[in-house]
């Protein structure tokens, strides 16, 4: 897909990987509109150069109105958490809390049974999932539950979404406000969490957002996932 006039909606797009994205594909000739909740995050966005909105992925007429204003569109990427996600051991793991990590899941479900009717038929989904998916370590059982979800849901739709091409791009750990981490403990709360790693350091949101423009352009990848991951599923 070439990106030049193409339109981009990106669901979680006003901080971390979804801005990363937004700014990627402007920068190639997309138009692109980034949509979160938070006002602060959506002054971040504008005050980066994109053009962002106030769209709740779990609010199903808010999520509606923004596609119907902007369709036909080309590109939908689903990059909101959705809401809070519960970590620590599964056995003593709150079940409310454990049911709410799943706002991911719903958030995307909700982009892609709203989005790719107003898609155009050459259209690009991406859904970012995360390595827990794959590999968990103690203590994330919710993430990996939600992940797995994810990405089970991008094969599960591919056939009946084509034309439409659906990938998933699943991170690491990437250095984004998605860790509340004070500044002068993030350095050593990173280095910590990816010193087993093959590449032993953080993530740079741009780093995923290389492999979320690469399963847009590349009208040959569907149903696929791909990592982006510093070896965390070899580590
Ligand atoms: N960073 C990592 O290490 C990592 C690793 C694996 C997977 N991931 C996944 O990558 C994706 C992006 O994460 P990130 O690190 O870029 O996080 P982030 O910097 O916190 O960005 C999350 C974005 O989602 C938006 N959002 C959250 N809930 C929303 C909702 N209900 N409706 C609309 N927008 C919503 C946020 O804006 P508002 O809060 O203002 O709504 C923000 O724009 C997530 O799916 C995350 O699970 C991240």
């Amino acid at each position: 897909m070439e990106l030049t006039n193409r339109k981009a909606i990106i669901l979680g797009g006003t901080s971390g990987i979804g801005l990363a994205t937004a700014q990627a594909l402007q920068s190639q000739g997309a138009t692109v509109i980034a949509a979160g909740r938070s006002q602060e995050n959506i002054d971040k966005a504008q005050a980066a150069g994109i053009t962002a909105c106030q769209v709740d992925v779990l609010d199903e007429d808010s999520l509606k109105a923004l596609f119907a204003e902007h369709a036909p569109f080309d590109i939908l990427v689903c990059a909101a958490t959705g809401g809070n996600r519960a970590s620590g051991p599964f056995l003593e793991m709150d079940m409310a809390a454990y049911q709410g990590s799943f706002a991911k899941l719903w958030g995307y479900a909700n982009g892609i049974r709203y989005g790719a009717p107003n898609m155009s038929e050459d259209g690009a989904i991406v859904l970012v999932s995360g390595s827990p998916a794959r590999r968990a370590r103690p203590g994330s059982v919710a993430l990996s539950s939600v992940g797995g979800a994810v990405e089970a849901l991008c094969r599960a739709t591919a056939k009946e979404l084509a034309p439409r091409r659906i990938n998933v791009v699943s991170p690491g750990i990437i250095d984004t406000p998605l860790f509340p981490v004070p500044e002068e403990n993030r350095g050593s709360f990173l280095s910590g969490a990816t010193k087993d790693f093959i590449i032993p350091r953080a993530g740079k949101p741009e780093e995923v957002a290389s492999a979320i423009v690469f399963t847009i352009e590349n009208d040959f990848v569907t149903g696929t996932t791909v990592d982006v991951d510093g070896g965390w599923l070899l580590s």
